[in-house]
């Protein structure tokens, strides 16, 4: 089976949730979010390698949190984070062991499934990078900087990305060459790869992966805990 390194972002500053502690490190019925998400990959076969990007200061609140996760043929490691995602990403992207699949999943969507998530290794298999993603439930408008609208785009046509996003690890780091040189941000990592002409598979997840990303999200979060999880 494909060996894999796992990339977590946790380095953001959560300023659309308002809290004083960054959302990985928010606790959800005696749980940080982002313990609840990384006990959902340790089951993944042949998963190599955990590394969770934090700011400075929760760096070792993430390595308290992994040796209470990660088993003991897991290496888990905290690197600091950049101002932008990408740059979180490219940092721990450089501590990546020799596996052959990288996957990457933000740290504010502890409900992804572990089907999903082996679904989605499958295809990255195949085509060399894939994401979990779910059809548009609104119709979608492109407008321009004075929103006027300049598109309808068929809804069945479009998709809303999550993750995680898995690629061949040669791929990935091809990709964040080319960006850098670039000078490329993209706000997830499958548009990086889309840009070398490769082929990125959608591989349809679903709605309970949400990012938290609002107040209102962590209600959600709750109600998922007490009534569906269990
Ligand atoms: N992230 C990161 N490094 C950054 C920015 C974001 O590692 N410089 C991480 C976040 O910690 C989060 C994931 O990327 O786990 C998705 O980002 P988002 O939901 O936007 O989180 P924040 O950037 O923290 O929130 P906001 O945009 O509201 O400030
Ligand atoms: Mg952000």
């Amino acid at each position: 089976m494909a060996t894999k390194a796992l990339i977590i972002p946790a380095a953001g500053s959560g300023s659309r949730m308002r809290k004083e502690v960054p959302k990985p490190f928010l606790t959800l019925r005696g749980q940080t979010i982002l313990e609840r998400t990384l006990s959902v990959f340790m089951p993944l076969g042949s998963l190599r390698q955990v590394i969770v990007a934090t700011s400075g200061e929760f760096a070792a609140g993430a390595r308290d949190i992994m040796e209470a996760v990660l088993p003991d043929d897991v290496a888990g490691e905290a690197v600091i984070g950049g101002a932008e995602r990408q740059h979180s990403i490219r940092n721990a992207l450089e501590r990546t062991a020799d596996v052959d699949l990288v996957l990457v999943h933000d740290a504010v969507r502890p409900f992804v499934k572990l089907a999903h998530v082996e679904a989605c290794c499958r295809a990255a298999s195949e085509t060399g990078a894939a994401l979990l993603g779910i059809p548009a439930k609104d119709t979608m408008k492109r407008v321009d900087d004075r929103h006027i609208v300049r598109e309808t785009p068929r809804r069945s046509s479009m998709w809303q990305a999550q993750t995680p996003q898995v690629f061949r690890k040669s791929l990935l780091v091809k990709a964040y060459e080319r960006a850098a040189q670039d000078r490329f941000t993209g706000t997830d990592d499958a548009s990086l790869v889309e840009r070398l002409g490769e082929a990125v598979k959608v591989v349809e997840g679903d709605r309970m992966n949400m990012k938290l990303t609002y107040p209102l999200d962590l209600q959600m979060a709750e109600l998922i805990i007490d009534n569906i999880q269990n």
